[in-house]
């Protein structure tokens, strides 16, 4: 069955204490309600075991932003797939356009990030989305197609079917400026279809995509009500619980 998620990506803010005191903040908020989405927040990898430790994981599930793209051993500095998983981590963002445009991550990379993350039983947030000269020269819908394509089109069926897909306008991000519900409804029917052409119609069916990019309180509840809207991946309105809680409450 495909789920509804509402993931926030806390990028690099908060320190420790302030990044604990927002997730106890959200656990306390979520204490006796029952929503109709799964919640999840990603935070800083420092803040993972902490956040972790503080929190009721079986309601909100804890995410790492990245991973390394080895295994183990001489990498100073990175931090593996592995050592996500043993946080109590149960998520990891990846391919987010930031980590594409400043930390140059190719599709490549990228396609080896998720098998590492799959390998160590973690669910990737696999993000997606076409900067705004693409929009503009009407591209969109090929370039979410060849990143889907060249990053996880040659998954298994049954890793595929791990994955959660977010579509991020890069244009949308951080800028105030939100698709319109229309279009992303667009372009998620388009991945769903993209997806159901390589896996088959009921792995597509089952595919949570969710849409990123200046998404708030005021806007969340009309993407969400698009037919293949499965949710959101939250950047700046998921770093208060006053934000961040009714965009779950949303759904
Ligand atoms: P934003 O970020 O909600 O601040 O636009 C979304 C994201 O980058 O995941």
């Amino acid at each position: 069955m495909r789920k509804n998620v509402v993931a926030g990506n806390w990028k690099m803010n908060t320190t420790l204490p302030e990044g604990l005191a927002l997730a106890k903040g959200l656990d306390e908020a979520l204490k006796g309600k029952t929503v109709n989405c799964d919640v999840v927040i990603g935070t800083p990898f420092t803040h993972l075991a902490s956040v972790a430790a503080a929190i009721d994981t079986t309601k909100i599930g804890v995410a790492a932003e990245n991973c390394a793209d080895h295994d183990k051993g001489a990498y100073t500095g990175e931090v593996s797939a592995a050592m996500l998983a043993s946080t109590g981590a149960k998520y990891v963002i990846l391919g987010h356009s930031e980590r594409r445009a400043y930390y140059h991550e190719t599709a490549e990379i990228l396609k080896t990030k998720v098998n590492l993350a799959l390998a160590n039983g973690l669910t990737p947030i696999f993000c997606i989305g076409e900067v705004l000269e693409e929009r503009e020269a009407g591209k969109h819908f090929e370039v979410v197609e060849e990143q889907i394509k060249s990053s996880l089109f040659e998954l298994s069926t049954e890793d595929f079917g791990k994955l959660i897909l977010a579509y991020e306008p890069v244009w949308a991000i951080g800028t105030g400026k939100t698709a319109t519900a229309d279009q992303a409804q667009e372009i998620h029917a388009y991945i769903r279809k993209v997806v159901a052409g390589k896996y088959g119609q009921a792995v597509a069916d089952d595919c949570s995509i969710l849409y990123g990019g200046s998404c708030n309180a005021s806007n969340a509840e009309e993407l969400f009500s698009k037919a293949d809207v499965d949710g959101g991946l939250i950047g700046g309105a998921s770093l208060s619980v006053d934000k961040f809680l009714p965009i779950i409450e949303a759904f």
